[in-house]
């Protein structure tokens, strides 16, 4: 299907660099390129190639890890690693409810919201009204904002003003542990929680907490990702890989029932 108006794309050049546009059918604005007239996109699809002052460009929707990347950056954001872990151990998918601590700079919530929608939604409890008004900015920008909402608060002691049990609970705050208590009542029974935190001695805290709390399937990990430099002759990892970003801790909610 041809770009509609509206869409956000991004032209790559032949070195791989992005630029980010608006899709309009008047004159829009090529983020660094200056305006182009917008029609030309009526005729072009996913992939398809466009000139601009004699330099060609490759036009693509973006896939999340592409939106995730491109976000307007305050606080670090999960990277897309992390947040592809997070939602296959949480089994994150269309429909399901999620409670996440932390708005950032949005960039979990635009993995989360990614995989929620149509039918799901995500609720963020974050401290500080700015941050959360840029994670707002990020998310209308990729179109997802109509299933988010947020509350501003202290997530260890807020109402989290949903009226809803989560099926899953996110937590990226330095102290997971002591907003569990406040927040578990929130989270269904078989529900799954995440804390992602940056040190070894918060992984510690927040696995007790869990373990005390009665959590199932209560584990940690470290993901690890390394790409590789492919040259013709010459394979090897490359010097840029990113080192740690965080560990990753996951639990799963029993009820209170017993036969
Ligand atoms: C590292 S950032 C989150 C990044 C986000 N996950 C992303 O991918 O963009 C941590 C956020 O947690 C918020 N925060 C810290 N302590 C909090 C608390 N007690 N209650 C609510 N939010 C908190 C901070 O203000 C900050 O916005």
């Amino acid at each position: 299907m041809a770009f509609q108006e509206g869409e956000t794309v991004y032209l790559e050049d032949a070195n791989g660099k992005r630029v980010w546009a608006k899709v309009a059918y008047g004159m829009v604005k090529v983020q660094s390129l200056g305006a182009i007239d917008g029609t030309r996109f009526r005729d072009l699809d996913d992939g398809d190639r466009l000139t601009i002052v004699g330099r060609e460009y490759t036009v693509f929707r973006p896939g999340v890890t592409e939106l995730m990347d491109s976000l307007e950056r305050g606080a670090q954001i999960i990277s897309p690693k992390d947040a592809a872990t997070i939602l296959m151990h949480c089994d994150v998918k269309c429909g399901d409810r999620v409670i996440e601590v932390g708005a950032g700079s949005g960039g979990l919530t635009t993995a989360l919201l990614h995989a929620v929608a149509p039918e799901g939604r995500v609720h963020t409890l974050e401290l500080k009204e700015e941050n959360a008004h840029r994670a707002g900015r990020n998310v209308a920008r990729v179109g997802l904002d109509r299933y988010w909402s947020y509350a501003i608060g202290d997530a260890r002691e807020m109402d989290p003003g949903v009226d809803w049990q989560a099926d899953v609970l996110t937590m990226d705050m330095p102290d997971p542990w002591l907003a569990l208590p406040n927040l578990e009542g929130s989270l269904r029974a078989g529900g799954r929680i995440c804390a992602y935190v940056p040190n070894m001695n918060q992984v510690e805290s927040i696995v007790v907490a869990l373990r005390e709390a009665g959590y199932s399937d209560v584990h940690a990990l470290e993901n690890i990702q390394r790409y590789l430099e492919v040259h013709p002759g010459g394979v090897r990892p490359s010097f840029d890989t990113l080192g740690h970003t965080g560990y990753l801790v996951f639990g799963r909610k029993r009820s209170g029932k017993k036969e």
